[in-house]
């Protein structure tokens, strides 16, 4: 069911049960992060493999303290600075967090949503949220109450309907090593916007499905049609003959029929883009076509997050 009763979706985590709740980013499939028994359905809703951690959600700072042995400089600025927000930051954790939920991890990874209802069921409970996207596992993450009725709707008892989520893109993921500060997921918020508060970050290419580097599957965020990622000028004479669906940044092409075109921001707005990629992808997913031909953005601000979510969706190690 979807609805938009704050207090029916906490009775129901307080029961222990699943609620799918709306964030900036995307939807999240939420438990109780300290009732192992409730997380553990979470995996098996999403067909999720347990070696993939969780990201716990909070309310507030005192929530964050209480849940991590260390806060690192770098963590304390950037959780000051971007949080609540569209980042997640790793931590080492407490023992309050199950071992389920960080795959045995000595590691969390904490995220404070900034989605004003997020936010209200929150501070309603009295313990974190543990989320991981509310989609399938490998499929592309939702953006509306409606992308998760389409997928889990039988599987769940309650969606929590906060409209579409404006972000668009997962939260930005940063871990410290050494005492500095490592990206390991490009999202919501953009490398440069962490670099102009802490100077210079590393960030982590993606690698192949590897057990030992959670949050780094290749093949993720995929439609169902296969995607191929390229210059569209070039690729268009080449699938001449198959019925295409396109997705490009700004600009339209007059030889594929305008309901197969996806343009992410006519005006090249990379907030606007990232807030219409996955719905653009689920859409033309949607249609009956035999290839999605994407076309890279600038490998700027968060052209960055949106080109590794396309090359997740291109990536055929799954
Ligand atoms: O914006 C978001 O981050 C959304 C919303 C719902 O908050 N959540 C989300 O969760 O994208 P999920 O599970 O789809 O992606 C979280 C990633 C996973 O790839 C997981 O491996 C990584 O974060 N992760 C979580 N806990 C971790 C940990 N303790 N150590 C390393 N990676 C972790
Ligand atoms: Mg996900």
């Amino acid at each position: 069911m979807i609805g938009t009763d704050l207090h029916h979706a906490s009775n129901l985590l307080q029961q222990g049960k699943l609620v799918a709740i709306p964030t900036e980013t995307v939807y999240g499939l939420a438990a109780n992060a300290f009732d192992a028994v409730a997380v553990a359905q979470i995996f098996a809703v999403k067909n999720r493999p347990i070696f993939d951690p969780l990201i716990v959600h909070v309310a507030d700072f005192e929530q964050i303290i209480s849940l991590v042995v260390e806060m690192p400089p770098f963590a304390q600025h950037l959780s000051e600075v971007f949080m609540p927000g569209p980042i997640t930051l790793l931590l080492p954790k407490s023992d309050r967090i199950p071992d389920l939920v960080t795959a045995g991890s000595s590691l969390v990874a904490l995220r404070m949503p900034k989605h004003p209802m997020a936010q209200e069921l929150l501070r309603l409970l009295h313990f974190p949220l543990a989320a991981p996207s509310a989609n399938p596992f490998g499929y592309i993450s939702p953006t509306t109450a409606q992308h998760v009725a389409a997928q889990l709707g039988d599987k769940i008892p309650y969606i929590l309907d906060g409209g579409l989520c404006e972000v668009g893109l997962e939260s930005t993921i940063v871990g410290f090593e050494a005492g500095q500060a490592v990206i390991y997921r490009k999202g919501g918020i953009a490398v440069e916007a962490i670099e102009a508060h802490i100077g210079p970050v590393q960030v982590k290419p993606h690698s192949t499905s590897n057990p030992q580097a959670p949050g780094m599957l290749k093949s993720h965020y995929a439609p169902r049609i296969p995607l191929v990622l390229g210059r569209l000028d070039e690729l268009l004479p080449q699938y001449r003959h198959w019925r295409v669906g396109i997705i490009h940044f700004q600009k339209t092409f007059p030889d594929v029929p305008i309901e197969c075109q996806v343009a992410l921001s006519p005006t090249g707005n990379f907030q606007e883009a990232a807030r219409n990629l996955f719905t653009g992808m689920r859409y033309l997913d949607s249609l009956a076509l035999d290839v999605i031909l994407a076309e890279p953005l600038p490998e700027q601000d968060l052209g960055r997050a949106i080109n590794d979510r396309l090359r997740r969706a291109a990536a055929t190690d799954q």
